[in-house]
């Protein structure tokens, strides 16, 4: 059901002054906090976004999964706004728009890592018809920053970069380890956004009920009880967790992303995220969910087309004189190729491979993927994400439905090093 509201927002991209595990530092924000502010909307609502580019370099803006048009002043990623100019984009969502967590960030070719790594980052969330009952919504915007002693963000290292940096302190909305409180029995929705530029979560809360409702844009009819969520960087986390007495942590445990042998390995160590705290009388859980109308089916039936995409790293062959390449069909991005022309109203089947050493998330703009198998196993319902983990050596199989919207967007490698270094390719569907 539409209610084709209007919301209008200014974004200020701009260095910040913020508090970061109590010490004053400084990182770019949105707002004169990180993360920016989460938007909420509603299926047909018309958002507009005025950004403005206080940066010393240009930037753009990126409402990641959305399924918006990408052209003109739509979730167009060729857009460059210079420093001190502004843009203003406008983004229509149709009346049967999905329901979910999605996000907004930088998206300039060969700046969006260090970007986003500042603190250019914030939610977007479509709302349902029917509100879950639960005794509080929660978004959790994970991030991960590195600071020098002078409390400036660090800049990658060259090696960093290709491995795809990871920071030294691990942020929840801004904050290092807060802690989120309520009531013993209380049930809480959770939004999960993994807006780390390059990091794996693997998700767990200690000693709660823990449930998965959906991932993307994704909302499965029965919620599932999982003892842990992977998050690629890009992936959202639908969660409930009931609270029991007691403090618990909010922790990732380690996540191994390959590598390219030796010192060049991409492995994350555990981490604490927050401390969930829950005193006082205990009260009883909230009442059934409501049903959900099964998901679209598109795993068997027809295809009209398939097609092969491979990620892949290479030795001494990167733009540029790098030492390493990043590629997608053995080609960098370049903005002026159209990798992919596809025919609008179609769907396709893509196997998309990795001949490489390390995992690479593969994310899709504007049209939502439907996977057929993850991690090698064929998936028991239908699911939609828009980022994909193509494990090292390994593939996914996703079928897309390029409906709803025409235009030129890009696919990419969503470790945001590894799209700044080439890995992106330019679908055109029409
Ligand atoms: Cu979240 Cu093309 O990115
Ligand atoms: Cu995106
Ligand atoms: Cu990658």
């Amino acid at each position: 059901v539409s209610s084709g509201g209007v919301l209008r927002v200014e974004l200020d991209a701009a260095p910040r002054t913020v508090t970061v595990g109590g010490e004053r530092v400084t990182m770019l924000g949105y707002a004169d906090h990180v993360p920016g502010p989460t938007l909420r909307l509603r299926p047909g609502d018309l958002l507009q976004i005025r950004l403005r580019n206080g940066l010393d370099e240009p930037t753009n803006l990126h409402v990641h999964g959305l399924h918006v048009s990408p052209e003109g002043n739509g979730d167009n990623p060729f857009v460059v706004i210079e420093p001190g100019q502004s843009f203003d984009y406008s983004y229509q969502l149709p009346p049967d728009h999905p329901a979910g967590t999605y996000w907004y960030h930088p998206h300039l070719h060969g700046t969006v890592a260090d970007q986003v790594f500042g603190g250019l980052y914030g939610a977007i969330v479509v709302d349902e018809d029917e509100p879950l009952p639960v005794a509080r919504e929660r978004v959790l915007v994970v991030s991960d920053v590195s600071f020098d002693g002078a409390g400036n963000v660090r800049p990658a290292s060259p090696q960093e970069r290709m491995m795809g940096r990871e920071g030294d302190l691990l942020l929840v909305n801004g904050q290092v380890a807060p802690v989120l409180e309520g009531r013993p029995g209380e049930r809480e929705r959770w939004r999960v956004v993994n807006a780390c530029t390059s990091r794996y979560l693997r998700l767990v809360v200690d000693g709660q009920r823990f449930q998965l409702l959906g991932m993307d844009l994704d909302r499965s009819p029965i919620p599932e009880e999982v003892d842990e969520v992977v998050l690629t960087p890009g992936n959202r986390a639908d969660l409930l967790v009931t609270l029991a007495e007691g403090t618990t942590t909010v922790r990732t445990r380690g996540y191994d992303r390959g590598g390219m042998g030796g010192m060049m390995s991409a492995t994350s160590g555990p981490a604490t995220l927050a401390t969930l705290a829950a005193s006082g009388d205990a009260v009883a859980e909230g009442g059934q969910l409501p049903q959900l109308p099964p998901s679209r089916d598109l795993r068997t039936g027809e295809v009209d087309r398939r097609r092969e995409l491979t990620m892949e790293m290479g030795m001494g062959m990167g733009m540029r004189g790098r030492m390493m390449s990043f590629t997608i069909d053995g080609g960098e991005f370049d903005h002026e190729r159209t990798d992919q022309q596809v025919a609008a109203g179609t769907i396709e089947e893509w196997t998309i491979r990795n001949t490489s050493t390390m995992d690479h998330p593969f994310h899709l703009h504007v049209w939502p993927m439907q996977v057929l198998e993850e991690r090698g196993r064929a998936v028991k319902e239908p699911r939609w994400r828009d980022v994909v983990d193509v494990p090292a050596g390994g593939q996914v199989v996703v079928r897309i439905p390029f409906e709803g919207h025409t235009g030129r967007t890009v696919y990419h490698c969503h470790i945001l090093d590894h799209e700044d270094l080439g890995m992106m390719g330019v679908i055109d569907v029409g």
